[in-house]
């Protein structure tokens, strides 16, 4: 089954087919079909617990030479941290191990018991950093968000129709590596179970903007609905299909959507009358660069794309 579009239906068909199980008449019509159970809206995401998750990176980084990237100690430090609380939370973690430029290398994937696994929500953050820098911004704020969307998930008891998926991914910044051969591993029936795939690479830039992946509509609505409640504007994030770890995805044919919160482009005036912050200046001055400590990070950005991460978690899976 091809998942595009079409899949939605087949989504919606999923519930029906549920219902239809206690309901179904002789002449398919649903007799009296009361609505399920309604499910709670998502929770308000605390920031301070996705800060806290940085601050460990960070100091994670600073005790292995000040970086977590591909085949450094501090990479494989990240990964324990984010597998320890998310087993600690009643996850099924897997630690997926291949070899990129000679060096060994992980993702952690974990799933969420429960749900229809032929319908997987699926959401990624790169763990790795560059080796110039800690990487806290890239990708530490997407690392810790979706950690955070995780625990909460596992602290509201969260049973959706659909199964939900983490996934932390190893080796982007040398190109994707982990996400490709994550999804290069998936059978085609695998790939086709796939519902949507949420990446979230850099959403607490300092000098921030709100961009929205301009792609699969359904993902990028429920975004972009999350911020018009908060009276914030968004804009499309069009160059980013071959910079992030959805790009293996969607050339997968997989729905493909996430947030951005800009990196090395200048911030232009008219962003800086929507967003606040310095025009001028780039959204992250210390992309890529020593400098993207803790303190790169801007604490509403933060707060803001969290929240929005576990809307549209729990509105796409419900
Ligand atoms: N990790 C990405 C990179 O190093 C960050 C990035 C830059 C990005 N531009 C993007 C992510 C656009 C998503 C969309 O290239
Ligand atoms: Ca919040
Ligand atoms: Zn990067």
């Amino acid at each position: 089954m091809k998942f595009s579009v079409s899949g939605r239906t087949a989504a919606t068909g999923l519930v029906a087919a549920a219902v239809s199980t206690v309901m179904l008449l002789t002449d398919g019509s649903l007799a009296g079909a009361a609505p399920g159970p309604a499910q709670a809206a998502a929770p308000d995401i605390p920031v301070a617990n996705v800060k806290a998750h940085l601050a460990q990176l960070q100091s994670i980084a600073t005790a292995n030479g000040g970086n977590r990237a591909h085949g450094k100690a501090g990479y494989k430090a990240s990964l324990d941290y984010v597998k320890g609380k998310l087993d600690a939370a009643g996850f099924t973690t897997t630690v997926q191990t291949f070899t990129s430029s000679g060096a060994t290398d992980y993702n952690l994937i974990a799933d969420w018991p429960g749900g229809d696994t032929d319908h997987v929500v699926m959401s990624g953050s790169h763990l790795d950093s560059v080796s110039a820098g800690p990487g806290i911004n890239d990708n530490g704020s997407g690392s810790a968000a979706v950690l955070e969307t995780a625990l909460a998930v596992s602290r509201a008891g969260y049973q959706p129709a659909k199964h939900l998926r983490f996934a932390w991914w190893g080796a982007e910044e040398l190109g994707m590596v982990g996400s490709r051969n994550y999804v290069n591993g998936l059978s085609t029936a695998n790939r086709s179970k796939i519902s949507d795939y949420l990446n979230f690479d850099m959403i607490a830039s300092p000098n921030p903007g709100y961009f929205v992946y301009d792609d699969d509509p359904t993902i990028e609505k429920t975004f972009k609905d999350y911020f018009t409640g908060l009276n914030i504007t968004t804009e499309p994030e069009t160059e980013g299909d071959g910079r992030s770890d959805h790009a293996p995805f969607k050339s997968a044919g997989i729905p493909v959507g996430g947030l951005f919160s800009g990196a090395d482009y200048i911030k232009t005036a008219a962003q800086k009358a929507a967003w606040g912050g310095t025009s001028g200046k780039a959204f992250d001055p210390c992309y890529h660069r020593s400098c993207d400590t803790s303190t790169n990070i801007d604490d509403t950005a933060l707060d803001h794309n969290s929240d929005a991460i576990a809307h549209a978690v729990w509105e796409l899976s419900s």
